[in-house]
């Protein structure tokens, strides 16, 4: 049910200088500067989606007892906003994050925002900030952050009847510091983010939350990202904190892709799916299996696994160097970016920057 037929702009009263927004776009980072608005649209059981708006960015005011504050119904998506060679902005795949966004509503018992909804919150965002959008021929993109959280006041254990959904965007460059370079993974066996029928294939907060402790001992064993493993047999490899993986068998040609399949209790990556589409495009085998962390090791050490890479909206594509675990690391061929994940990067970042063709029609032109 939805009451929205347009969305209340109000305007920012002192928006952020040129200036200032110019310095911000030179070396923004990740996740560190928001732009001048933010869209808002308020759900109850009684009206429905109702009350939207894009306003001023700034803090929310909550009652003590929001719901989200002790039983923690937040769920949330990621996508990007891409300037294009000739000055518009498209982003990539929209429509999969809006229906993301429903599957992890329903397994969070929350409502489901309908996708018209959630594609015009970004289109009237960035009617006001779309001077937030870094420039084309670069690495840098306008992250958006939509997110939707209880906000109905009370302790009684059940969903809420009150929600708030809201959209944020922050320029965002590589988000490794090191851009491009490979980066070095811990497998996590002690530590389980999700487990069968748990809420693992959600973009839910509580599975971020509960993956902190294991990302904080990847860093103590001098490593850039925790590695998920299944939490039965704790051998397969699932997915890092906020990317899915890929191995690549074999090189040139004959080079072959596996990556793991969708457990239930892994994130269904948007980049991971248009990877396994552009890798078949480009004449690569692609098989979606379980891979043990046993194989992982010995094909790597036999020279059967040549490269692997974390893909993700904010990770793009990412080379793994190093894998180190509770029974000692390994190297994946020389350490160094490898020719097929170079490649799909290219063709990635090439589609959703306008320099190649869309030819699966992902881009959309706001
Ligand atoms: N896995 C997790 C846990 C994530 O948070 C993300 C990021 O969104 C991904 C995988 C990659 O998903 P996508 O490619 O849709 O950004
Ligand atoms: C994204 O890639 O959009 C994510 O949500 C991952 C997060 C770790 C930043």
């Amino acid at each position: 049910m939805t009451g929205v037929t347009e969305f209340v702009r109000v305007p920012h009263p002192a928006p952020t200088s040129d200036e200032v927004r110019r310095e911000i776009l030179a070396a923004p980072g990740f996740g560190r500067y928001f732009t001048d608005h933010m869209a808002s649209i308020t759900y109850s059981t009684e009206l429905g989606w109702h009350d939207a708006k894009v306003e001023p960015y700034g803090p929310l005011q909550l009652d003590p007892a929001a719901m989200v504050l002790h039983y923690g119904q937040a769920i949330f998506e990621g996508l990007k906003a891409y300037r294009q060679p000739d000055g518009g902005i498209s982003t990539f795949r929209i429509e999969a994050n809006a229906e993301r966004l429903a599957t992890s509503a329903r397994r969070l018992a929350m409502p489901e925002l309908p996708e018209e909804l959630f594609v015009k919150s970004i289109t009237e965002l960035l009617e006001l900030d779309h001077e937030w959008v870094p420039a084309a021929g670069g690495e840098d993109a306008l992250y958006l952050r939509p997110f939707m959280f209880s906000t109905e006041a009370g302790l009684g254990v059940r969903p809420a009847d009150e929600y708030r959904y809201l959209l944020i965007a922050s320029p965002a460059g590589a988000y490794f510091p090191r851009g491009v370079k490979p980066v070095s993974v811990w497998l996590s066996t002690e530590y389980v983010r999700a487990a069968p029928g748990g809420t693992g294939a959600a973009k839910f907060a509580g599975n971020y939350a509960a993956s902190l402790l294991a990302q904080a001992q990847a860093a103590d064993e001098g490593c850039d990202q925790v590695v998920w493993l299944d939490a039965i047999e704790r051998s397969y490899v699932e997915e890092m904190g906020g990317m899915n993986l890929f191995f690549v068998f074999g090189s040139g040609s004959d080079a072959r892709l596996v990556t793991p399949s969708l457990s239930g209790s892994l994130l269904p990556g948007i980049t991971r799916n248009s990877l396994l589409t552009l890798a078949i495009d480009a004449g690569f085998a692609v098989e979606e299996r379980r891979i043990s962390t046993d194989e992982w090791r010995t094909k790597t050490k036999s020279g059967e696994i040549t490269e692997v890479f974390a893909c993700g909206t904010a990770a793009v594509i990412t080379p793994v160097g190093r894998v180190k675990s509770a029974e000692g690391e390994f190297t994946i061929a020389d350490g160094e970016p490898g020719e097929v994940t170079m490649a799909l990067r290219d063709t990635l970042t090439g589609i959703q920057r306008g320099t190649f063709a869309d030819t699966h029609g992902w881009m959309t032109k706001l």
